[in-house]
């Protein structure tokens, strides 16, 4: 068949089964009001968890780092990318980990896919919670290694995946993890998994996007939540959430960290982080360490909402962070009471089959520090309204 014929027939059936994506294009700055079509929107699908998107520290950072190194980084890392300000905001990054050294990419996605391919071999064996981000499983489809799947957060499956496999596989092995699952907002148990992976002498990776800024007593994410600091052997993360910007990176021992400059494809063939983001970085990452307010105000703001859907009988599934999927259970109960959402201006996004099982979709409500009380009690009234309504209809 044609490729033009084929896609438009793919996009067609995407449609018809009420899963093509409408993008939403946005008229001013990230916070807790956006403007679509010149309306204004309560914002509650931003991983903007501490509203530093839009804050003035970051701003005032980006457009002093573009009157002093202008935009375009020119290169990659490798040829003449290289900029003093990478290495500073990677030593400030490493020393808020409390790790070795780290290196920033263009984004955590790109953090996955140059790492794990990297650092694997044909004789490792990568063994991967089911619900890993897509960005682990394209960097594990990329590595030659062998590879696993046990059972989300289940330790036992863990266990016993190693257990087979520790005697048989001659490489190493990489037990690799997101610190915080997106669609359900609960937390992997890095104390646990650390545990295994010292008894059967592997490796571990936590992928921290959503840990960030969240969890650890100034946001420095899973490990630190759990007290983890040098156990855990290779932290991923993202800048694109709570820190504001975008971009990603990786911590780790500088051994690691130092081959990765001269093997991975992605430092090797794509050019560098863009120097103001590195800049505007360092900004927030000493904000972070100043100031536990933001993240304090994020938690009040989550404990606000989620005590009043669960005191009133609503299910908000396993969460155990700002995420908060409201479960409405079947799709088209997703997709009607986002659309009636819309319409009451209020952004939300839903997630439904296949992001999720059937019969799992939900409204991923996503908690920032910028909210204020009176707007979460507005998205709580409206949200649980809604869905009583639609219910009730449902059942006629
Ligand atoms: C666990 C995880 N890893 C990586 C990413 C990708 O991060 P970025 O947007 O910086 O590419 C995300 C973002 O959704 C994520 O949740």
């Amino acid at each position: 068949m044609d490729l033009y014929n084929r896609l438009e027939k793919e996009l067609k059936i995407r449609k018809e089964d009420k899963l093509y994506n409408i993008i939403k294009i946005l008229e001013g700055a990230q916070s807790d009001i956006v403007k679509i079509n010149n309306k204004d929107f309560l914002n509650m699908c931003s991983n903007n968890y501490l509203g530093f998107a839009n804050d003035p520290i970051t701003v005032k950072a980006i457009k002093e780092a573009v009157d002093k190194y202008g935009v375009g980084p020119g290169a990659v890392r490798s040829i003449s990318g290289s900029y003093s300000v990478h290495s500073e905001f990677e030593r400030v990054l490493a020393d808020f980990k409390k790790s070795e050294d780290a290196l920033v990419v263009q984004s955590g996605f790109q953090a996955n896919t140059g790492l794990i391919p990297t650092i694997t071999t044909e004789e490792d064996l990568i063994i991967s919670d089911e619900l890993n981000h897509a960005s682990i499983i394209d960097g594990i489809r990329l590595s030659k290694a062998k590879r696993a799947v046990y059972k989300h957060c289940d330790m036992e499956d863990l266990e016993k995946i190693l257990k087979e496999n520790s005697n048989k596989v001659n490489g190493n092995i990489f037990i690799i993890t997101d610190g915080v699952f997106s669609m359900d907002g609960d937390i992997a148990p890095l104390d646990k998994i650390s545990v295994l992976a010292k008894k059967y002498n592997a490796y571990s990776i936590v992928d921290d996007a959503h840990g960030e800024g969240v969890l650890g007593p100034n946001g420095q994410g899973s490990i630190a939540h759990f007290g983890l600091e040098g156990k855990i052997d290779i932290e991923v993360g993202t800048l694109s959430k709570a820190y504001g910007l975008v971009g990603g990176f990786i911590c780790g021992k500088s051994v690691l960290i130092e081959y990765l400059k001269q093997k991975s494809r992605v430092f090797l063939f794509s050019s560098s982080l863009q120097t103001g983001i590195c800049y505007a970085g360092i900004k927030i990452v000493k904000e972070m360490q100043k100031s536990n307010e933001r993240i304090k105000k994020l938690w009040e703001n989550t404990k606000h909402i989620q005590n009043k859907f669960i005191e009133n009988g609503y299910s908000i599934g396993t969460t155990k962070t700002p995420i908060t999927p409201f479960m409405v259970g079947e799709e088209a109960i997703a997709t009607e009471l986002t659309k009636i959402l819309f319409e009451k201006q209020i952004l939300v996004s839903p997630i439904i089959y296949p992001t999720v099982a059937k019969g799992k979709a939900r409204i991923r409500l996503m908690i920032s520090s910028l909210h204020s009380k009176e707007e979460l009690d507005k998205v709580y009234k409206i949200i649980t309204e809604e869905f009583e309504k639609i219910k009730t209809k449902g059942d006629k």
